[in-house]
């Protein structure tokens, strides 16, 4: 045993005995680890994603049904809808940052080998998510941002095109006509009242008949974003986590809110202690809610004034969601019906 070593040992077992722990390390060890619950393996294909996401479901449901893996599966569902240029929230078509210019966000996560990668601020590529399983599969990284994502995104052959719609664009010069309150720049007016725009997002969860685990989320983000945001969507932990031994969590809505709690993350953590998949998800929510003190973000004390939605698809097949004001629709394909479910909620 090194000094080093030795020297850990010491202070972890002063810090037992501080504790009143009358146990030695291993016993202390294996206590916290009985909190955790274990699942068994259903048998089931399940897929879960947000409102926007009934067609991806269903694709990746027919994909696992083929026997293609669990993250093949959600990023073939979520490309549907980042190639679709109606959906204003995703990939092509997606609402452009302040000057007008398409940035977009997604990270993707593969359970068996506890694998992620992301990208964040990429440009010109209508689908980021096959970009991030690329950062995964052919990079050592996890996270590549801006022009260091576009020229690794060259470099892996993806075609560049412009993903400003006419529609987004017309959006972003309304925007534009109406600017200032609308703005991320926050005046001392603002700084109270907070002014509220659309952010929109995709998040694919897919569960196979092995217990295996994936995940996808994707978006172009905050409509009219300041250049360079990065929201929660390609953040590992905060717009997705999987852990292949409990489940999967994803996220839509106010990215900023998000990344402070490392809200997917937190979800899958109350699962491993034997939460249900919606509970789950409330209970990040409610930590969201306690958390927000800026009048800028409160409807009234303790009430965010945002929306956001997590959802989450547990090893035994169990799923949920809960949104943050009002039932929220998603999507669940759970092997016999692709459908709408309702969320819990907290206001
Ligand atoms: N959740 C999407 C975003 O905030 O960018």
């Amino acid at each position: 045993m090194s000094n080093l070593s030795r020297m850990a040992e010491r202070i972890s077992r002063r810090t037992l005995l501080k504790a009143g722990a009358a146990v030695s390390a291993a016993g202390a060890w294996s206590a916290l680890s009985s909190q955790e619950v274990t699942f068994r393996v259903s048998g089931k294909r399940i897929a879960v994603s947000s409102g926007n996401g009934l067609r991806a479901t269903a694709r990746a449901m027919e994909l696992m049904e083929q026997g293609v893996d669990t993250l093949e599966a959600a990023i073939s569902g979520v490309n549907i809808v980042e190639e679709d240029p109606n959906d204003t929230s995703v990939g092509y078509g997606g609402l452009p940052n302040e000057r007008g210019v398409v940035q977009l966000d997604s990270c993707v996560m593969h359970g068996p080998t506890y694998r992620a990668g992301a990208v964040a601020a990429l440009e010109n590529i209508k689908t980021p998510s096959r970009v991030a399983q690329k950062v995964m599969e052919r990079t050592d990284h996890v996270l590549l941002v801006g022009q260091g994502a576009l020229e690794f995104a060259r470099a892996m052959g993806f075609k560049e095109e412009n993903l400003l719609t006419d529609r987004a664009r017309e959006a972003w010069l309304r925007w534009k006509a109406n600017l200032s309150l609308e703005d991320d720049w926050l005046n001392d007016e603002e700084r109270q009242a907070g002014a509220k725009r659309p952010t929109g997002t995709i998040t694919c969860l897919c569960l196979n008949e092995k217990g295996e685990i994936s995940g996808v989320t994707t978006t172009s983000g905050l409509a009219f974003k300041i250049p360079g945001r990065v929201g929660d969507s390609p953040i590992i932990g905060a717009g997705l986590y999987v852990d292949n031994d409990v489940g999967a969590a994803g996220s839509t809505g106010r990215g900023e809110a998000n990344i402070l709690e490392s809200g997917a993350r937190i979800v899958v953590e109350n699962m491993r202690r034997g939460m249900e998949p919606g509970e789950a998800c409330l209970d990040v929510l409610k930590r969201i809610a306690r958390r927000t003190v800026e009048s800028r973000l409160l409807s009234a004390p303790g009430k965010p004034n945002f929306g956001i939605t997590f959802y989450a698809l547990r090893k035994d097949g169990l799923y949920g969601a809960a949104n943050m004001h009002g039932v929220a629709r998603y999507a669940v394909h759970d092997g016999e019906r692709n459908a709408h479910r309702e969320s819990l909620h907290l206001f």
